[in-house]
């Protein structure tokens, strides 16, 4: 186990959130999962009691370690209820004056310098959000952590520090990855780091390829799949993280960059704005409604 971390205060049960709280339990850490929105506690819970039994009946784990991973997750509908955890993991809505609205709060409700206040960012600058906690002691412990979706599934955990992250809160963060069954690996902070930088705009590539006529969704996703290997084609893939996240994603990075190449496709602003955003609305570039 990481140094003496034991239980990890995670803020905001959506799929991020609900995911990273699933991999901590089953590899052993108490994991604390607080949401304000209505229903997305319950949610998480019947989510990881689904999955769980899925891993039992593949035979990847035992009833009684499931059974032991669901009860380390505790779910709560306060703040406040996080109080005692030893490293926070914020993975709330990428809005940076939202996290850095929590990130200021956070820093007086964990005064304790070993807790570490990480952040599951796509793309916002940790050094920016690390600046609403306050003086640079508080800074210090401030670090990028940004787990993939699904994260039970996917192996990376991306860890970035920010202009005042101390090397031992990094350290630590390395260590935390390893126990949680990740492999951990570092960039620096500029905007979409490495992963989203490189995969972004490979996917808003795609939505120009498919707006010009090149090809139609279903070969370009296919081309991909079967000549590059890719699990997903890219556009599905959109659908999968979101189209709203993506185009928002590609803004952050035009903005961070300062470089336009990094804007969202009009395609895909389009979609966006008619509420096609995805698996999560049921319709994306793919329909997912007769499915
Ligand atoms: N949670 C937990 N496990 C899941 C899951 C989920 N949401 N979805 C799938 N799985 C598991 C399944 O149980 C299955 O495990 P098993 O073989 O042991 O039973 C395994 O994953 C494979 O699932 P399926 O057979 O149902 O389907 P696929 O073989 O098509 O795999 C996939 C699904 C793992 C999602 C695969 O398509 C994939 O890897 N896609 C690419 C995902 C990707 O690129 N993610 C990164 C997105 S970018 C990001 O997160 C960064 C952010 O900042 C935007």
């Amino acid at each position: 186990m990481s140094d003496n971390v034991k239980t990890i205060g995670i803020i905001g049960g959506g799929q991020m959130g609900g995911g990273i709280a699933q991999v901590a339990a089953v590899s052993g850490l108490n994991a604390a999962v607080y949401d304000a929105a209505a229903g997305a506690l319950e949610k998480a819970k019947a989510l990881h009691g689904k999955l769980l039994n899925r891993a039992v009946e593949k035979e990847r784990m035992t009833r009684a370690e499931a059974d032991a991973a669901l009860s380390r997750i505790s779910y709560v509908d306060s703040l406040d209820a996080l109080a005692g955890v030893d490293w926070v993991i914020e993975a709330v809505v990428e809005v940076a004056s939202v996290k850095k609205e929590l990130f200021s709060t956070l820093t007086r409700m964990f005064p304790d310098p070993r807790v570490v206040l990480a952040t599951n960012t796509s793309s916002i600058s940790i050094t920016d959000i690390a600046t609403a906690a306050g003086d640079e002691a508080s800074q210090q412990r401030v670090v990028g952590m940004h787990f993939f979706n699904p994260v039970p599934v996917m192996k990376l955990v991306e860890v970035i520090p920010g202009l005042a992250t101390s090397d031992d809160v990094v350290g630590r963060t390395v260590a935390l990855a390893e126990a949680m069954g990740k492999t951990p690996l570092r960039a620096n902070d500029r905007a979409g780091f490495v992963s989203n930088r490189v995969l972004m705009p490979m996917i808003n590539e795609a939505f120009y390829a498919w707006m010009e006529g090149v090809a139609e969704p279903e070969a370009i996703d296919g081309i991909m799949k079967l000549g590059c290997a890719f699990p997903m084609g890219p556009l599905r893939l959109a659908d999968f993280i979101g189209l709203d996240t993506c185009a928002h994603i590609m803004n952050v990075m035009a903005d961070g960059l300062n470089n336009d190449r990094y804007r969202p496709c009009p395609l895909l602003k389009q979609l966006v704005t008619a509420g096609r955003l995805g698996n999560k609305t049921g319709r994306g570039v793919h329909d997912y409604t007769t499915q």
